[in-house]
């Protein structure tokens, strides 16, 4: 059985990994690694190959950055002639990037069944680009694979028939439980000062009373970038936290740009810009944050995973889960609540949450028996 995996942009690659790597074990499957090259920088893309040990990609499609529309066109345009060329059995696309719906419409034009991995998570804000993606992958994929009950209620309220849809837990669960014994290797705390040298050997845990308490920070959803006015209001809020505790902000690209334009200039030594880390770097600096601060999608699952409070800085969330089991709590765009829910995380009250279910590092394997059932019928 010939299976094609679609990777673009930085959140894909942690998921696709750990079904990669459990496909390759399976007699009797052959797989193809396509990139889209949605995003292409070194730490945006290939280090993320590097650490989660992903083959280097078979094709790489090399779209870059564009409008929604050039990308998405441009994607359909290049991964048509590939599927054409390669007529594979089953197409998987992740997540909800411009990627996942591009590819998932070729295939579905071609008539090559496709499968979608987060399947079924709705944020009910279609404002926000990744809900369209999510709403029009989800109509037209064959297999359905939910990380969560909610995901499930949602593709059954739209329609989708109840054969289609797998409820396999989180992948990106998977891949975090397999490295962050790695991650813990990292000396990224004590280059950032956040532990002493030689105290912190960052030997799975040892040395963590040594740590000192930070905020980590991302932020990169046009809602809160793209808008100068809101980008410097949270840039503010940023700045009085840091006043209390050290904030570490690795910045993405997008918000990089923006705030070149709002003239935004830093006056507090413990507010950290930093470039965007690595898979390990990241996952080092989660662990042992006192919080996050957020709009990303997959942190506030990372975070309820490792039990570190999350305020996401969001009206909503397509992952409720992590709200109602979670650590999570959405804040809005309301710095002063924001600023509030700081301070009583500080003050010892943070939110303590639990694991959802089959958020248990399993998720792949159980991608991979769906597949492989299917493909012996
Ligand atoms: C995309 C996804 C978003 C995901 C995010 C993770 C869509 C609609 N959005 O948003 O869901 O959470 O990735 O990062 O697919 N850029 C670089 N180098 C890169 C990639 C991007 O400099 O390697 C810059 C470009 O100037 C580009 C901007 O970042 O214009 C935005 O990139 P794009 O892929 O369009 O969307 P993201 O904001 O990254």
């Amino acid at each position: 059985m010939h299976i094609l995996h679609v990777v673009g942009a930085r959140p894909n690659f942690m998921k696709a990994a750990p079904v990669m790597a459990v496909l390759r074990r399976r007699a009797g499957v052959h797989q193809t690694l396509v990139h889209t090259g949605q995003h292409y920088d070194q730490n945006m893309s290939r280090v993320f190959f590097q650490e989660l040990g992903l083959p280097n990609p078979d094709i790489d499609l090399e779209v870059g950055s564009d409008s929604h529309a050039v990308q998405t066109a441009q994607i359909m345009m290049r991964f048509e002639a590939v599927v054409l060329a390669q007529r594979p059995d089953l197409v998987l696309v992740y997540g909800d990037v411009n990627s996942t719906v591009a590819a998932a419409l070729v295939c579905a034009k071609l008539g090559v069944p496709v499968g979608h991995v987060e399947a079924g998570l709705r944020s009910f804000d279609r404002t926000m680009p990744e809900e369209i993606n999510r709403l029009l992958t989800d109509q037209i994929a064959d297999l359905l694979f939910t990380p969560s009950a909610d995901g499930d209620e949602n593709l059954l309220r739209e329609g989708v028939a109840a054969e289609k849809i797998h409820r396999v837990g989180n992948v990106m669960i998977d891949t975090l439980v397999r490295l962050l014994p790695k991650a813990e290797n990292r000396p990224i705390l004590a280059e950032l000062g956040l532990a002493e040298d030689g105290e912190w050997k960052g030997e799975n845990g040892k040395g963590i009373s040594e740590i000192r308490e930070y905020v980590l920070v991302t932020l990169h959803r046009p809602s809160n970038v793209d808008e100068p006015a809101m980008l410097r209001e949270i840039m503010q809020a940023l700045d009085k936290i840091s006043h209390d505790i050290p904030v570490i902000f690795p910045v993405h690209p997008r918000t990089r740009q923006q705030l070149k334009n709002s003239q935004f200039t830093i006056r507090n030594s413990q507010l950290h810009l930093v470039e965007p880390l690595g898979y390990l770097d990241f996952l080092a600096l989660q662990r042992h944050a006192t919080l996050v601060i957020t709009d990303s999608g997959g942190i506030q699952e990372e975070t309820t995973y490792l039990g570190v409070p999350c305020l996401t800085v969001r009206e909503n969330t397509e992952r409720p889960v992590t709200v109602a089991l979670g650590t999570n709590i959405l804040v809005g765009q309301d710095m002063e609540r924001l600023q509030a829910e700081v301070g009583r995380i500080l003050a010892g009250d943070g939110k303590r949450g639990q694991r959802p279910p089959l958020w248990d590092g399993h998720a792949a394997e159980r991608i991979a028996n769906v597949i492989e059932a299917g493909w012996r019928q």
